[in-house]
């Protein structure tokens, strides 16, 4: 018999998505891990997924895994992301095509895979998905409008969800960081982006899987932008 949770997470081979992975597991949930290196892997808490996120096959083939492996899904986390960070005018059709298939595509088909499978098991669920504060304080030190429109579209998506599902349960939400030490930073970029950020120094992968843990205990919060981003919402 399944005893566990089950939760969905996206990008999870490295950085914020392989932290949240460890981080859920240790809550005593299951866990379905996908990006498109994850190394196989099928314990009793884990079974991995690699395959592009924006493929709606591959989307499908997650939540198939997960109710086959573990009888359910509880959680998805779409945390799977690229940034692009480029003047305007420079971005190319292929740079538009890559953010719009990860960010844009990688959002809608597990979402939509996902939330179907909440409302058949009819037990509520959550849906909490990675933007970025640069949507809401553009910075001229980092022009990146690609980011701002793939995570824009998701964070307006996650109140238009949350006001949908409100009456089934099911809670949707966002966790909106700042600069995160991880992979996606090469380290000779460090010192120049901790100064961008009003407290001058890098978020930490753990501060990010904390505002996701405190969404995910909290039931009286839908439609939320978690910001855990060094005061940067506030202004500069
Ligand atoms: N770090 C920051 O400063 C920061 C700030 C704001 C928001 N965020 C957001 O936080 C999320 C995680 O970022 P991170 O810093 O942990 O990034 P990261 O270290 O670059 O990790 C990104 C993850 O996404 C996976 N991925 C990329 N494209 C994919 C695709 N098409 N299909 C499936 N998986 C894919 C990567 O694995 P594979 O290469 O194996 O696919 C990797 O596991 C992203 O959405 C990012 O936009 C990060």
């Amino acid at each position: 018999m399944n005893t566990h949770k089950v939760a969905v997470i996206t990008g999870a081979s490295q950085g914020i998505g392989a932290a949240l992975t460890a981080a859920y597991q240790d809550l005593g949930y299951a866990v379905v891990a996908n990006s498109r290196s994850i190394p196989d892997a099928s314990t009793d808490t884990l079974e991995t997924v690699a395959g592009d996120i924006g493929d709606p096959a591959v989307a499908r083939r997650i939540v198939d895994v997960a109710v086959e492996r573990f009888g359910r899904v509880d959680t998805l986390i779409n945390n799977a992301g690229i940034f692009v960070a480029k003047p305007f005018t420079e971005y190319t059709p292929e740079d538009y095509d890559a953010v719009k298939r990860t960010n844009v595509d990688g959002f809608f088909h597990i979402s939509q895979a996902v939330i179907e499978q909440l409302l058949k098991q009819d037990q509520g669920g959550h849906v909490v998905s990675v933007t970025t504060t640069l949507l809401e304080n553009a910075s001229s030190s980092v022009p990146s409008a690609l980011a701002s429109l793939s995570k824009g579209g998701i964070a307006a998506a996650t109140k238009s969800l949350a006001i949908e599902y409100a009456g089934r349960g099911i809670r949707v939400n966002a966790v909106s960081p700042g600069i995160i030490r991880t992979p996606m930073h090469a380290p000779e970029t460090h010192e120049f982006l901790a100064a961008l950020q009003p407290v001058g120094s890098l978020g930490e992968v753990a501060d990010v899987v904390r505002g996701v843990i405190y969404l995910e205990q909290s039931p009286f919060v839908t439609g939320e932008f978690l910001h855990v981003d060094g005061g940067q919402s506030a202004g500069h």
